[in-house]
């Protein structure tokens, strides 16, 4: 039996080569591996999305994104988050069992309090909402980046605190570590969302090559020897590149001379190669695109069968709390 492993994506507008190769890929190389769960956690978003088109619109994007990169609907179980309402259920059960002290520790809302932000009370709860997520499929996996460690314990505490109270009931998820591997942005930062310099999935190929042209480097001559490893412009051909022909520009990069390499031709490099990987990405998405009831309906088959994990498991949990 192989091992369930779970994930939340939160719609985003504008993906970026960055999701692709630090979250996207990896879960798609991996979805053999697992019985995975993927939903898109649209109830989560809607603390930040207040807005129904836009809600409506980068959740399916997400969806399709994930598709058109080649997730397989045969294989993951993919939805919506909303599409279960049990999980707002248990998450409604699990409120009762969380102390403040856990949610004002927690990042998110500590950041946002810190910053002055207005703070709603979806954020407050955002980790009891996730344990919620976590625990009603029973999962014993969730891969977790540093930012979401702290979000998988306050699920393994209910957890806890749940069965110490009602008896042996949820399953203590374990996080599955990944480390996320930034990649940098045209302007050498870590290519953001919020930096606004991304490289865009569904970029066309002259605004990547326009973006790439941009990418900021030092001033060293073709002749001059480079360093590879602080060159954002090596950082992104260092994903697209076979191993051996990245073992190959990077002799270039250190060499001098006519051995060199110039800026301008590892720009052009990047850009052939980005544009060839994005192309057969864009086309199984605009074809999802313009059949959106294809997505849909994956979407709805991949909510039938998480409520099926989901719903029996719930009535579980109202036995042992004493609300059936
Ligand atoms: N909080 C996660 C993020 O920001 C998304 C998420 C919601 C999630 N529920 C989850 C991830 C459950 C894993 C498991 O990326």
């Amino acid at each position: 039996m192989k091992q369930r492993l779970l994930t939340g994506i939160k719609p985003t507008g504008n993906i970026h080569i960055g999701n692709y190769f630090g979250a996207m890929l990896p879960a798609v190389e991996r979805q053999e591996d697992f019985e995975t769960l993927m939903f898109v956690a649209d109830l989560h978003a809607l603390n930040q999305v207040q807005n129904a088109a836009e809600l409506k619109r980068t959740s399916f994007e997400i969806a399709a994104a994930y598709l058109a990169v080649g997730l397989d609907p045969d294989k993951v179980t993919l939805f919506k988050q909303s599409a279960v309402p049990e999980v707002a259920e248990l998450s409604t059960i699990l409120l009762a069992l969380t102390s403040l002290g856990a949610l004002e520790r927690a990042h998110a809302y500590k950041d946002a309090k810190a910053k002055g932000k207005a703070i709603n009370g979806g954020l407050y709860t955002y980790p009891v909402l996730m344990a919620a997520d976590i625990l009603l499929y029973e999962s014993d996996l969730v891969p977790v980046g540093q930012d979401q460690q702290q979000h998988i314990e306050i699920a393994i505490d209910l957890a806890e605190r749940f069965n110490h109270l009602f008896g042996e009931t949820l399953k203590l998820p374990q996080p599955l570590h990944v480390r996320e591997k930034d990649l940098p942005g045209i302007d050498g930062r870590k290519m953001s969302k919020s930096y606004d310099n991304v490289i865009g999935l569904f970029d066309s190929p002259e605004v990547i090559r326009k973006k790439v042209a941009r990418i900021v480097t030092d001033s060293k001559t073709p002749e001059e020897p480079k360093d590879p490893d602080t060159c954002s412009v090596y950082g992104l051909l260092s994903v697209v590149l076979p191993e051996v022909e990245l073992a190959g520009l990077r002799m270039h990069y250190l060499a001098s001379g006519a051995e060199g390499i110039s800026y301008k031709e590892a720009k052009e490099l990047l850009a052939d190669r980005l544009v060839q990987l994005v192309e057969p990405i864009q086309a199984r998405y605009q074809e999802l695109q313009s059949n959106p009831e294809k997505v849909e309906q994956i979407l709805s088959q991949g909510a039938e069968k998480a409520r099926a994990i989901a719903i029996p498991f719930l009535e579980k949990v109202k036995d042992r709390v004493g609300l059936n």
